[in-house]
């Protein structure tokens, strides 16, 4: 976990600087599904195991685990006009596991991608780098190599509406101060954006930008996010700080504009359904949930499938 470094008001921070050089990419051609996450509930499962009767002594006494950016889709789709999703869902000893399949059109957005929008990537780490500091005496090291193997995900156990869930997800930094409040309170999220020059560029700002900031955010409980606003060049050239509470107060003035509640009880919903429709206990049976945008959900059955995805060392060790 980095700390956060409070960058100046104008901090000419020039994001393209390290590109390629110093520059260590994830391979996101492999996928790691749930794996940490399942490898995290193995070693911890003491401190979340509390339905101890003889019958079930390994069940966990959750009803869905995911990963966060899992649920900030769902959050996000009743606002969504371009991308759909594809969810692969599991069962197994009353849980539901539930874990992204990549789309065809987003495998091939990702193959596709134009060498202008593979530098933008890089931006928003490089921006995380001018902003953190790897300890809480040092200060941050633009001359490093930002690699994007390196990642800290929080863990929550949360509710929404009846839904008892556990996820996982990365948090950018927290602030140093000894003084400031636990977990997740003392977390920042970090952001770039372009720079806003025009009523509709702030107009669709609030429309889009932070919709998707809001959802990543509201779920782990992170207060605020730190947003870099970058010129054409990749030039941070302003800073603003926005807590998530107030985003929805901040967007009032837009015309027929996104709403929290109408993102959670989408989400709601949705796992209701999916806990309608994924009855069988059986770590090979898929329950493949599909979106696009102006249509329903649906979902089609595999059987020791290309979808299965929890793996054996799982199984076996919860199965003991
Ligand atoms: P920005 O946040 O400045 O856009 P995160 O903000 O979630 O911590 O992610 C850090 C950076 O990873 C992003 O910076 C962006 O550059 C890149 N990133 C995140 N999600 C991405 C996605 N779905 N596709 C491409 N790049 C992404
Ligand atoms: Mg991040
Ligand atoms: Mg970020």
């Amino acid at each position: 976990m980095r700390y956060y470094v409070e960058p100046d008001r104008n901090p000419n921070f020039d994001l393209r600087d390290g590109y390629k050089d110093r520059f260590v990419k994830r391979d996101e051609s492999v996928k790691e599904k749930l794996d940490h996450i399942l490898r995290w509930i193995l070693t911890n499962k003491s401190r979340i195991n509390s339905r101890a009767t003889a019958a079930s002594s390994c069940a966990l006494d959750i009803d869905f685990v995911t990963w966060r950016g899992h649920l900030t889709k769902l959050l996000t789709t009743p606002y969504e006009s371009r991308e759909g999703w594809l969810l692969a869902v599991t069962k197994f000893r009353d849980t539901i596991y539930i874990s992204e399949v990549e789309t065809e059109a987003a495998r091939r957005e990702r193959e596709n991608r134009t060498e202008r929008h593979e530098e933008m990537t890089y931006w928003g780490y490089k921006f995380e780098q001018y902003a953190c500091a790897d300890d809480v005496h040092s200060l941050p090291d633009p001359g490093g190599v930002v690699n994007t193997n390196e990642a800290f995900c929080t863990v929550v156990r949360t509710r929404l509406a009846d839904h008892r869930l556990l996820f996982s997800g990365e948090v950018d930094c927290r602030v140093k101060d000894p003084s400031a409040p636990a977990p997740p309170a003392c977390y920042v999220e970090l952001k770039t954006s372009a720079e806003i020059c025009t009523p509709k560029q702030r107009s669709n700002f609030h429309r889009f930008k932070l919709l998707k900031w809001w959802a990543q955010s509201f779920l782990p409980g992170v207060p605020r996010v730190v947003a870099g606003f970058r010129d054409h060049e990749g030039v941070v050239v302003s800073m603003e700080t926005f807590h998530i509470s107030k985003m929805s107060q901040l967007i009032k003035n837009e015309y027929n504009c996104w709403k929290p509640t109408v993102c959670m009880n989408f989400c709601s919903d949705f796992l209701s359904f999916v806990k309608d429709v994924a009855t069988e206990n059986n770590p090979s049976v898929v329950y493949l949930f599909s979106w696009e945008p102006h249509r329903d959900v649906t979902y089609s059955v595999h059987r020791d499938s290309q979808y299965s995805f929890l793996p054996h060392w799982y199984v076996e060790e919860m199965s003991r």
